[in-house]
Formats: structure tokens, C-alpha cells, sequence
């Protein structure tokens, strides 16, 4: 029972930082900031706003994005605080470790498979709708079998139905591209992302720049047709209107879904251990990047809504169109090359970080080093899990519809930022003169609310949500009691029996 709150101390994580076999100290505050750019702007901008505003939100899609948008600040607070407290690879599972004990560690390492592994099928989903629109300019067109997946949301009853397809190509392709590049190296993989982010950054300021032109405030009447709220508790409506699926309707129910632009910038503090000063970049990462996107999104939502009445906004690809409406079809080219690039590049950090906090649960031997901990003897990556992670998420992409996805992510990744906040709550208290290069301010207010605001959107969810981050998590307990208690270094019994462990060796 005590191991399932047994702590990995501090020291030991510090010291393992300084053990052989570790990842390359390439990246900079620039390289790591573009990181969570790349990882931030993506589907949620160019594809989620057309379905939000549209179906959820109307013009008050712009509320939404900054009530998400504050939401992430307070959970980015924390994290930069943690990430220049511990500056190890694994992101929130190592701080969870470090605070609140294995079992939480665990739930939360679990909880990152979706928000990263999930998130990538998510993302590699939206990007093969993209890619669809935009080889359609210039007339061609997948076999309607391999265009999207094999069922889908019926938008009346809120229930999967069966569609003509029998898998998105385009998804699982992109995915096995974008896994070979990640197997070969992180230095390459960083360059190849500064290009995307540098192409995306100039899609999105033309779209802000010049739609700016073609804004018309009448379009922004009225700002919130289906109302400022939208929380249901496990089914029940508590605040605000319905679709007649019972799904929550309203500025909060839109912040619930527009949540998923930001994921992301947590992905910076994945990368603590090939950052070349982790305690002052990876904070500054995460705060700049999310400060970037925030801005963006809050002019882009603007533009978007004021350009087309919200309920002619296209579903597929919003922003492309849009351009399309006002009478510059030549900007759709420009705009869904921009948003292919954009969304390779959320793809290729989402691929990036999965690998590594499965090579962190590896190391505590939560799940077997030997595959999860091996890192390639040339390109020094971690490239068995980055294969095993290629076709999980190849499969899911090619096999689920985006919506279904997407919520399953934006659950799961706001249990993750709560437990982020609680941590440094308790952090302040265990440890409180331990090394902090960046403190969060405010504290206790800024975790506290930070842990309000992802329940509040938790709850502005539709139900089902919980039901299957619920499946999600007796998955993973199943796996944590069937393997990882037994062999963790922190089994006394293992610990015993193996002196030789790293960390046993090191406590
Ligand atoms: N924030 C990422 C995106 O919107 C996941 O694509």
C-alpha cells in the first residue's frame, strides 16, 4: 500500500540528470519555444473554429478562447514552475512522481498517452482534411473508401454511425512519415519543425492582417446566440441550452472544445533533458509560447466570425473558405498549404513527446525498459516507442472520427493540468526552499483556479467524455497493478533484489 504513494525524491531525480545514456543538450529558449508553437497552433484553429462557432458558440467563439486561454495560463504557471524545479524528460508524470506518489504518477504518465498519443490521431486526423481540400484545387479526389474513417457523429443524435469508408489513408500516412524523420533524430526533427512553425506564424498573420479588411461588425450580431454558459453534470444540463443530442451549448461548452488549440506548450517540458539550460528555457518556453498563441487566436476567432455570419462558417476548413466567401479564392491556396504545414508540424511535437514520457515511466521501470527505454545506439532517440507509437496512432487516426478524438483528448489533458496544479500546491509545502528558477505568482490563487477553471470545462463537456476517460483509466490501472508495481525501482522487493538499479543505487 505505501508504494503506491511512494515518493521519488528530489535528489534522485536531479542526480539521474547527470547519468550516462541520456538525450543531446541541443535546444535553446528559441528552439524551445518554437517546439510549442509547433506543438500549439494546428486543428484547432484552422479546423475546430468553422464546427464551434458554427454549431456551439457563434461570434462569442472569441470569449471561449480566452476563457480556455486562461485556463491554460494558470496550468502553464505551474508547469514552468515545475519544469525549473525538476528538469527532467517525462513532463507532468515526473513532477507528479516527485509530489504525489506512484499511483498518481502513474494515472497522470496514462493520462499523457492521451493527450500526446491520442492527440496525434487527433491532429493526423485533421490534417488528412486538409489535405483533402487541398488537392481538390486542383481536381483530385481519394476514392471515397479511403477518405475518412470507418464511422462517425451523427450530428442530430450525438451517437457513432457507419460511413461509406474503411480508413483515412492520408491519416496513416502522414503518421508513418512523420514517425521515420522522429526515428532519425531530434536535431533534424527541431529544423524541420522551425520551417513549419516560421510558414504557419506567416499563414496566420496574413489571415488576421488581411481579413482584418474584410471584417464586418455586423457579422458579430448577435455575439452569443447560444448563450454565455453550457455545463451539464454527467448528463444532466445544469446551466444553458442543449442540442437535441443533450449535448451543452454555449461560450463555456465552445471553451470546452477550443481548449484543444492550446495543448501543447506543455510538450516544451518534455524536452527538459535536451534543453541546453533547462531551469531558465523551459519555462520561458512555455510561457512564450502560450502567450504567442493566445494573441493569435483571440484576433484570428475575431476575424473569422466577422468575416462569414457564424452559421455559413464551413465546418471542414473555416478559415480557407472564409477567404473563399469574401471573393479572394487565391488566399484558399495559400491558407490550406499554410495549415498543412502548421498541422504537420503539431503532429510531428504531439509524435515527439510520447516517446518521451513512456521513456520516463521506462526508467522508473513502470513499464519495461527494454523496449520503452531504448535509445538508438547512432541517433541517441528513443525509437522503439517512437515506432510503437507510430502505429497506435496510425491505427486510432485511421479508424476514428475527429470528434470523438478530440473530446477524449481535452478530458483527459485537463485531468493532467489539474494534477499539474495540485502538485505545485503541494510542492510549496514539502519542498519549500528547494531550487525554484521560476516561481509561479499568486500562489495558492493561481493553482486553485487553475484547477477550477479544467474542472469548470471538464463539465462543459458532453457526459460520454467521462465515461470513457473512466474505461481509459481502468486500462491503465490494470497495466500499473499487472506490471508496473511489481517491477517499479521504489518495489522495496525490487529494490532489494537489484542494488545495481540506477535509482536504487543513487537513494
Ligand atoms: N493544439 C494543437 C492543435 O490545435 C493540438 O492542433
Amino acid at each position: 500500500m505505501s508504494q503506491l504513494f511512494a515518493k521519488k525524491p528530489l535528489n534522485v531525480l536531479l542526480a539521474e540528470m547527470e547519468s550516462g545514456n541520456r538525450l543531446r543538450r541541443i535546444l535553446g529558449p528559441v528552439q524551445l519555444t518554437s517546439l510549442g508553437v509547433g506543438c500549439i497552433i494546428g486543428v484547432g484553429i484552422f479546423v475546430v473554429t468553422g464546427a464551434v462557432a458554427h454549431d456551439k458558440t457563434g461570434p462569442a467563439m472569441m470569449l471561449s478562447f480566452a476563457v480556455a486561454g486562461l485556463a491554460c495560463v494558470f496550468a502553464a504557471l505551474c508547469y514552468a514552475e515545475f519544469a525549473s524545479l525538476v528538469p527532467v524528460a517525462g513532463s507532468a508524470y515526473t513532477y507528479a512522481y516527485a509530489t504525489l506518489g506512484e499511483l498518481l504518477a502513474w494515472i497522470i504518465g496514462w493520462d499523457l498517452v492521451l493527450e500526446y498519443g491520442v492527440g496525434a490521431a487527433t491532429v493526423a486526423n485533421g490534417w488528412s482534411g486538409y489535405f483533402q481540400d487541398f488537392i481538390g484545387m486542383f481536381g483530385l479526389k481519394l476514392p471515397a473508401l479511403l477518405s475518412a474513417a470507418p464511422f462517425d457523429f451523427n450530428l442530430q443524435t450525438g451517437h457513432l454511425q457507419a460511413t461509406a469508408a474503411l480508413c483515412d489513408l492520408p491519416a496513416i500516412l502522414i503518421v508513418a512519415i512523420i514517425t521515420a524523420i522522429l526515428v532519425k533524430g531530434i536535431r533534424e526533427s527541431a529544423s524541420f519543425n522551425a520551417v513549419m512553425v516560421i510558414i504557419k506564424l506567416a499563414i496566420v498573420l496574413f489571415v488576421i492582417a488581411v481579413g482584418a479588411f474584410y471584417v464586418d461588425p455586423k457579422n458579430w450580431h448577435p455575439f452569443a446566440p447560444y448563450g454565455y454558459t453550457g455545463i451539464s453534470l454527467f448528463g444532466q444540463s445544469i446551466c444553458g441550452q442543449t442540442s437535441s443530442g443533450g449535448q451543452p451549448l454555449g461560450m463555456l461548452a465552445g471553451a470546452a472544445i477550443t481548449f484543444i488549440a492550446y495543448i501543447g506548450f506543455d510538450s516544451v517540458s518534455t524536452h527538459a533533458e535536451e534543453a541546453r539550460n533547462p531551469r531558465r528555457d523551459v519555462p520561458i518556453g512555455i510561457i512564450a509560447s502560450l502567450v504567442i498563441c493566445t494573441l493569435l487566436y483571440a484576433a484570428v476567432a475575431a476575424v473569422l466570425t466577422g468575416m462569414v455570419p457564424y452559421d455559413q462558417l464551413d465546418i471542414h476548413a473555416p478559415v480557407s473558405r472564409a477567404f473563399e466567401k469574401v471573393g479572394l479564392p487565391w488566399a484558399q491556396f495559400i491558407i490550406s498549404s499554410g495549415a498543412l504545414a502548421g498541422i504537420t508540424s503539431v503532429l510531428l511535437v504531439l509524435m515527439l513527446s510520447q516517446p518521451r514520457v513512456l521513456l520516463a515511466m521506462a526508467r522508473d521501470r513502470l513499464l519495461p525498459p527494454g523496449f520503452f527505454g531504448a535509445v538508438h545506439p547512432r541517433f541517441r532517440t528513443p525509437w522503439k516507442s517512437t515506432i510503437l507509437t507510430g502505429a497506435c496512432v496510425s491505427i486510432l487516426a485511421g479508424l476514428l472520427p475527429l470528434r470523438f478524438l478530440m473530446e477524449l483528448v481535452n478530458i483527459g489533458t485537463l485531468l493532467a493540468f489539474m494534477i499539474v496544479c495540485a502538485s505545485v500546491l503541494i510542492m510549496r509545502r514539502t519542498h519549500p526552499h528547494a531550487e525554484r528558477a521560476f516561481r509561479a505568482p499568486l500562489v495558492p490563487l493561481v493553482p486553485v483556479l487553475g484547477i477550477a477553471f479544467c474542472l469548470l470545462l471538464m463539465f462543459a463537456l458532453p457526459w460520454e467524455n467521462w465515461l470513457r476517460l473512466g474505461v481509459w483509466l481502468l486500462v491503465g490501472f490494470a497495466i500499473y497493478f499487472g506490471y508496473g508495481r511489481r517491477h517499479s525501482l521504489l518495489n522495496p522487493r525490487v529494490a532489494a533484489s537489484a542494488p545495481a538499479a540506477p535509482t536504487a543505487a543513487k537513494r
